[in-house]
């Protein structure tokens, strides 16, 4: 019986249920008939036809909701700058789908403060297509588990103390619109096109004849001039597309048209520091770039330079963000031969490899970057994702709980 409800939640939402395990859709099905008091299954696949409101909570229950504040941060960076560069006549527009509970499009809104912008020369829209999701996002209440990685500073600056953790100041609150939305459902969307869209880590819960399906909305839902952010394990979709890499290291960012590339500074800008809130609005100097190896656990000497190591680095992301896997893969070879094996090489080659369809290949590369720095946890999620499409729900459950321990640790 969860057989035809996993096909429904396929045709409706593209959910490929062997990405998330099927225990999950079980699991999900069984709490949701005790819910209904329902006891026949035919029954339930039944009623999810005739109640909208079912099917969305079913929808509720099966979704990974996973997000947090400015994750993979040169996205951010990217999209700041980019709109800086290709600044339209009318306010930018800015649209994050799926936004899951509102941090990514509150870090946007972030990101463009940080950049100087003013309120009234963007706007955001967060759309997601669970209810539960989009109700957070607008309750806008954050715990730990949304802030994770080293580099919080703008906690200090765009949140306020509130009960049960910390809320947006009002001046980021109000630049973002939240609304439940289907990718698939054009109704959610009207006739409105966008200059940004991001579209992380969705792609890779479809099957390829829905990630194709998808690209396509998303390229109508996009500007001629438009610029388009995937996550990192989706980098190699867009190109076939026809979108062109904006090749900006670890943006994962792709433009509709190559008229309007930004080009990367040789060192690209990591870190805003000390970047004015909205309520100040001017824009202040950004951090040099601070390579991304030699940041976690124990990785080896390098046998080179660690500056040459680094750029070195740097043209395998940007090779990989150009969606050239086969060309990243070599590329990333040449590296570990020529600096030796290192965390981040490894989940590099595992991403690309991941990218490529040879997933036994990107299993053993995640492994060696966590042999390497056990609490990778690009490397972790990544790793536990595969694992979970491969059907070793086991394994994928047991780097989950690792996972947990890292972020709980590090305060995450
Ligand atoms: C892992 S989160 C990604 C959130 C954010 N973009 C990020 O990268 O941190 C995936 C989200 O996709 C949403 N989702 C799943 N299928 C969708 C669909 N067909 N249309 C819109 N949102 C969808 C889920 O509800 C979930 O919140």
């Amino acid at each position: 019986m969860t057989g035809a409800i996993e096909k429904l939640l396929m045709e409706t939402i593209g959910l490929d249920s062997a990405s998330v395990g099927p225990t999950v859709v079980r699991q999900a099905v069984r709490d949701r008939m005790e819910a209904c008091r329902i006891t026949n299954p035919q029954a339930y696949r039944e009623h999810l036809t005739v109640s909208s409101q079912e099917l969305q909570e079913l929808i509720n229950a099966v979704v990974i909701p996973e997000t947090w504040f400015f994750r993979d941060r040169e996205a951010f960076t990217m999209l700041a700058r980019h709109a800086r560069v290709h600044k339209p006549a009318q306010p930018i527009r800015v649209l994050s789908l799926p936004c899951s509970t509102g941090e990514e499009a509150y870090s946007v809104a972030m990101a463009m403060f940080d950049a100087g912008f003013e309120a009234h020369e963007f706007k955001i829209d967060g759309v997601d297509v669970s209810s539960r999701n989009i109700a957070t996002a607008e309750r806008a209440i954050y715990g730990r588990n949304s802030f994770r990685g080293s580099h919080l500073e703008f906690k200090d600056r765009y949140f306020e103390a509130a009960e049960g953790g910390l809320r947006p100041i009002a001046g980021v609150l109000k630049q973002v619109r939240f609304r439940v939305g289907n990718l698939f459902g054009s109704r959610a969307f009207g006739q409105e096109v966008y200059d940004i869209l991001l579209c992380r880590n969705l792609l890779i819960y479809f099957n390829r004849e829905l990630q194709d399906r998808a690209l396509s909305c998303l390229k109508d839902l996009l500007a001629k001039d438009g610029l388009l952010l995937v996550g990192p394990a989706e980098a190699a979709l867009p190109r076939l597309h026809g979108f062109i890499s904006a090749e900006w290291p670890l943006a994962f960012a792709f433009l509709k048209s190559e008229a309007v590339k930004t080009t990367a500074p040789k060192v690209p800008a990591a870190v805003p520091v000390r970047a004015p809130s909205p309520k100040v609005n001017k824009s202040e100097p950004l951090l040099p770039f601070r390579p991304t190896i030699g940041n976690e656990g124990r990785r080896q000497a390098p046998t080179k330079p660690l500056a040459q190591a680094s750029e070195s680095l740097i043209a395998v992301e940007r090779i990989a963000n150009a969606g050239r896997v086969k060309e990243a893969q070599e590329v990333a070879l040449a590296h570990l031969k020529e600096f030796g094996p290192s965390a981040e090489i490894f989940y590099l080659l595992g991403l690309v490899q991941d990218a490529d369809g040879s997933a036994p290949e990107a299993a053993r590369s995640y492994r060696k970057a966590l042999y390497l720095a056990p609490n990778h946890r690009e490397a972790l999620v990544h790793l536990a994702l595969l694992l979970s499409k491969q059907g070793d729900h086991n394994g994928a459950e047991a780097l989950a709980g690792r996972l947990g321990r890292v972020q709980k640790r590090s305060g995450g």
